[in-house]
């Protein structure tokens, strides 16, 4: 069977650093408290002019350099953001162009906030088991600081922008779990919880781009429970336990909700990847953002499983199961 196998992975973070003390200048808020409740200890914003197109730019050049291939190679491009540069067209084509890739084949973004990049390995692994892609750049990327409400205390601390990719590449597998690649993934949305966490505007409801909203102690709630569930859904799917993982990449949206769901599925400590103190929650740019820095840094080794899952609004959430 054709296995999507990740070849290269990359990431991108702005140069403007801001810490938790630079924010506290603007709401009332502290580094203390930020700390204590999220993890976060600073975060990169776009500089005036740099668009989330450049981050994902940045990052699919670094996926390419990784898996040492060169632009001409890529047949498909999934970007998962809920921040594109314009409303249409998708932020993918452009990443095309800037990329210096051969045009043709399809390129366009995907929309499920922060479970983006987990939707977006999904449609692009069935791109490659059809037989429809051989080289994917799978990319989240975002610049969450232009939807913030920076009066509002509760959610301008929470994010970050940044981008994240991964090149997938057509590879024949047995069909075991000892297979390199993605072995499974696993979707889910509820729409009910809309209200929970969106954002207050759109082309078609204010013609505005509007700003980031969330009840943030519901979302929490629901998150443990969504990402334990999806955690075993995908262990069981592939008849392993959580002690044959090597790593899980989560989302990072708060170091408290990472821990919990961690403890809930007896996964000791060490087999996470946190980014969240340097990152805070850079959406569908989070998880792919920690797995390139946990590749880079040598945590993460050929052969190892890991796990990636994440949590966002609609609601939105996801898992996918992955030998590198
Ligand atoms: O990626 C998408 C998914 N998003 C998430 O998963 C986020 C999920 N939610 C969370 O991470 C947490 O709920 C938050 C970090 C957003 C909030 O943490 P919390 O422990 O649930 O705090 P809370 O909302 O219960 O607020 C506790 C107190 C409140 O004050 P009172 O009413 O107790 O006097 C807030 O007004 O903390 C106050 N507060 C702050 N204080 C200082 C809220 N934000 C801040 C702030 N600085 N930035």
């Amino acid at each position: 069977m054709l296995r999507s196998v990740l070849a290269g992975c990359g990431a991108y973070l702005p140069a403007n650093k801001v810490t938790n003390d630079d924010l506290a200048k603007r709401v009332a808020t502290s580094d203390e408290w930020i700390r204590e409740r999220t993890g976060i200890h600073c975060r990169h914003f776009a500089e005036e002019g740099e668009m989330t197109s450049d981050l994902a730019t940045a990052a699919a050049r670094a996926a390419l350099e990784d898996a040492g291939l060169d632009a001409e190679a890529v047949d498909l491009i999934v970007l998962a953001t809920a921040t594109p540069d314009n409303t249409f067209p998708a932020t993918a084509t452009k990443v095309q162009v800037k990329l210096g890739c051969r045009p043709g084949f399809p390129a366009f973004d995907l929309q499920a906030v922060c479970s983006g990049f987990l939707y977006a390995l999904t449609v692009a692994d069935n791109f490659v088991k059809a037989g429809q892609a051989k080289c994917a750049l799978v990319i989240g990327a975002e610049t969450f600081s232009r939807i913030l409400d920076f009066e509002d205390r509760t959610t301008c601390v929470l994010f970050g922008d940044g981008a994240g990719a991964v090149l997938l590449r057509a590879e024949e597998g047995t069909g075991a779990t000892t297979d390199k690649g993605v072995l499974s993934t696993h979707l889910h949305a509820d729409g009910r919880q809309h209200d929970l966490l969106y954002v207050d505007g759109g082309p078609s409801s204010t013609q505005t781009t509007g700003l980031l909203r969330m009840h943030g102690r519901e979302v929490f709630r629901h998150a443990v429970v969504n990402l334990h569930d999806v955690v075993l859904e995908a262990l069981d799917a592939n008849g392993l336990t959580a002690a044959d993982l090597d790593w899980v990449v989560p989302h990072q949206a708060n170091k408290r909700i990472i821990d919990g769901t961690a403890k809930k599925l007896g996964i000791s400590p060490e087999k996470i990847i946190t980014t969240i103190s340097e990152h805070a929650n850079t959406s569908a740019a989070s998880v792919p953002l920690a797995l390139s820095v946990a590749r880079a840094d040598g945590r993460i080794k050929s052969g190892d499983l890991i796990l990636l899952e994440a949590m966002g609004g609609g609601f939105t959430w996801g898992s996918a199961l992955v030998r590198v």
